[in-house]
């Protein structure tokens, strides 16, 4: 290219000559092809920036073809500009040549999906018809341009799952139209701008999964458009600003995981009327759970876990389309005998699966006849690490969805009933550190989803059920600290899908250890510890290969062990 026509193609790129050539129509020819050069040349600048195309979308793209048939090329018709670049999902390697910022009459640039690293180049900022910019799922590095600016037309920006550094540019305020914001999974510092509060249009702001800290910024409570609030994951500090809590077109509400205090407004439930999606989780939240939740008729998500919450859980009656409800470790519980009544004012609800963790509270009373009522697919019921107590309702068989039942670490006593074995989806039971009594309900042996199996430290009696056999995806299984007594049936010892743990230690078991116990080859921990059995270690121990921890200590064994390549207690 001569200099002569380089300076003329700039010269007739500009916008003030692009103008007068509107008014004058004859130049229209003149102007888009030279367009057309400017763009062309910006394309393969911005080609030869690329290392790698693996799929070949690029080869089409040289000099003896026209640039607007270049795949992911489209040019406007009227003026052969360049006004949209697809290349998203492409595998391309490269940087961004900061010759894209030639490409003036652009307005969608997609190269989101692909392998692009080094920096965001500042000449962005001159792409002042660029509507919609994704970048997202790349190896980009630097800070976010502040020229970003420039492109007031902005609606869409998405850079998520970079590895943009520093801060979040003051300048982005004026971006008045930018709808979508998604600055997630990235290593963004520094604090929230103000400047953001004027960013009237934004409908989605997702800056999850950052090193942001500070306060929320008030402003962000005028954002009146705002339907996706993401800051999870990040460091914040001090209370919520309360006018974030007014945001009433907000569906998707999420804060989780920082270092946020404060109080939820007790009228929270109105002040978000159409909120979905709830998580509040991780942080240092204070006070009650507000009744008003309730009328937050929308809600499917309800995450406050993680936090200091005290006092009653509030009824959730209206909650009709609740699937994920999760109050655990807090300081709920008020000692009293229908702490989880609130679990029966979800019976009606009508989503499709549902899943309830209020682990780790101060819970006390009943498992409450009602959760045999739930006519939705209750699939994980988390309750352990409470002050629960009595019997398991025997109307807990009507939940054959079930797949993860814990109730670990409460006061629950009596019989364990035998219907739990008609729970065949579920895939992990714990019932341990209890006070259940009787015998194992050789019923469990049905559950032949079960893969987890706690039942230690309780106070079972009798026999191990040889029906346990019949569990073939079990993987660990804890029968420790019980008052089980008899022989240890041969079906069982073989059950060869067990590959973590098998714990028998501190019953009261007698006769030999079954040479069967060698078809436990997967096996890492066997622990038959504090038994009473006796009678030559079986030589087919040898067959478990997989072995880290054997423990036989407290019995009657005679001989020695077959094989030395293990630590042994
Ligand atoms: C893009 O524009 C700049 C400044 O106008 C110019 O220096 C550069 O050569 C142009 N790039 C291409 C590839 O034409
Ligand atoms: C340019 O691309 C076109 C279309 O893919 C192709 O047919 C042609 O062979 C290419 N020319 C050169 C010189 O690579
Ligand atoms: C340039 O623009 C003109 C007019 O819109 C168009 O006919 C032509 O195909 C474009 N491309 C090139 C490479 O000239
Ligand atoms: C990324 O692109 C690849 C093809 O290159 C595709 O298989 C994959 O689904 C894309 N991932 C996302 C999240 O779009
Ligand atoms: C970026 O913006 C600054 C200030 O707005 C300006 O001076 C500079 O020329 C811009 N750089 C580019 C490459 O556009
Ligand atoms: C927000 O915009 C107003 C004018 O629209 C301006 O006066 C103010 O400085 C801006 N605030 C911030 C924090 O950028
Ligand atoms: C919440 O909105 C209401 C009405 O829209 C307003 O009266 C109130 O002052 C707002 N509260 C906060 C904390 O912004
Ligand atoms: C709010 O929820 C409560 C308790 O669920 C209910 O009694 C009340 O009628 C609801 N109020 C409105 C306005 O829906
Ligand atoms: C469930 O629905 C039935 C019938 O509509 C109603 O009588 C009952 O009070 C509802 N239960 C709850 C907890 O809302
Ligand atoms: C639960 O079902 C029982 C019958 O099994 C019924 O008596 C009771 O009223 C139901 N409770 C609710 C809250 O629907
Ligand atoms: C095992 O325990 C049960 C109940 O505690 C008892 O009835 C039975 O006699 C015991 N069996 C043996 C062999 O000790
Ligand atoms: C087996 O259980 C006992 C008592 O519950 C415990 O002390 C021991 O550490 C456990 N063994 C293994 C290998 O985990």
């Amino acid at each position: 290219m001569e200099p002569l026509n380089m300076s003329f193609l700039e010269f007739s790129s500009s916008s003030r000559f692009f103008f007068t050539c509107l008014v004058l129509l004859p130049c229209i020819s003149l102007v888009s092809s030279a367009n057309n050069m400017t763009d062309k040349l910006a394309l393969l600048a911005f080609k030869a920036a690329m290392t790698e195309d693996p799929y070949g979308v690029l080869s089409s793209w040289n000099d003896t073809t026209d640039h607007c048939q270049w795949s992911g090329v489209t040019c406007s018709r009227l003026y052969g500009s360049v006004t949209r670049l697809d290349l998203n999902d492409q595998k391309l390697s490269g940087s961004i040549s900061p010759h894209i910022g030639n490409l003036s009459f652009m307005s969608v640039l997609m190269l989101g999906n692909n392998s692009l690293h080094h920096e965001i180049p500042q000449e962005v900022g001159q792409l002042h018809r660029l509507s919609s910019l994704e970048l997202y799922l790349n190896t980009l590095e630097g800070e976010i341009p502040r020229n970003l600016s420039g492109c007031a037309r902005l609606a869409l920006l998405a850079l998520t799952y970079n590895q943009l550094v520093g801060g979040i540019p003051i300048e982005c305020g004026s971006l008045v139209k930018l709808q979508i914001f998604d600055l997630a999974i990235n290593h963004l510092t520094g604090t929230i701008p103000s400047s953001i509060g004027n960013m009237s249009s934004l409908e989605i702001l997702s800056i999850s999964f950052n090193e942001l800290g500070g306060k929320i910024p008030q402003a962000l409570g005028k954002l009146t458009k705002l339907e996706w609030l993401d800051l999870g994951e990040n460091r914040f500090l001090g209370t919520v600003p309360p006018s974030i809590f007014n945001l009433s077109s907000v569906v998707r509400f999420n804060i989780g995981m920082n270092q946020l205090g404060g109080n939820l407004p007790a009228n929270i439930g109105f002040t978000l009327p159409n909120i979905k999606l709830f998580v509040v989780g991780g942080n240092q939240i204070t006070g009650v759970i507000p009744r008003s939740m309730s009328n937050a008729t929308a809600l499917q998500v309800l995450q406050v876990n993680g936090n200091k919450l005290l006092g009653s859980m509030p009824a959730l009656d209206h909650l009709k389309k609740l699937h994920l409800l999760d109050v655990g470790y807090n300081y709920l519980g008020r000692g009293g005998y229908d702490d989880l009544s609130f679990v029966c004012s979800l019976t009606n609800i009508t989503s499709s699966e549902l899943f309830l963790a209020a682990s780790s509270n101060s819970f006390s009373g009943t498992l409450p006849e009602c959760i045999g009522n739930f006519s939705t697919y209750f699939y994980e019921l988390w309750l352990q690490e409470n002050l629960l107590f009595g019997m398991i309702p025997k109307i807990i068989g009507n939940l054959v969805t079930m797949q993860r039942l814990l109730l670990d670490h409460n006061r629950f006593s009596g019989m364990v009933p035998s219907v739990l074995g008609n729970l065949h989806n579920m895939v992990e039971l714990d019932l341990s550190n209890n006070k259940f009594s009787g015998a194992i309900p050789s019923s469990l042996g049905n559950l032949v989803n079960l893969a987890r199996l706690y039942l230690n430290h309780n106070n079972f009696h009798g026999y191990i059920p040889s029906s346990l056999s019949e569990c073939r995806s079990l993987v660990e299984l804890d029968l420790s600290s019980n008052n089980l007594n008899g022989t240890i049936p041969l079906e069982f010892i073989g059950l060869a899908s067990l590959s973590i743990l098998l714990n028998l230690s501190q019953n009261h078991l007698t006769g030999v250890l079954p040479k069967e116990v060698g078809k436990l080859n997967l096996l890492a921990q066997l622990d038959v510890s504090r038994n009473m059995l006796e009678g030559d270690m079986p030589a087919s121990l040898g067959s478990c290969v997989g072995l880290e921890v054997l423990k036989m200590q407290e019995n009657s064994f005679q001989g020695s062990i077959p094989f030395l390549h293990l630590l042994v207690c």
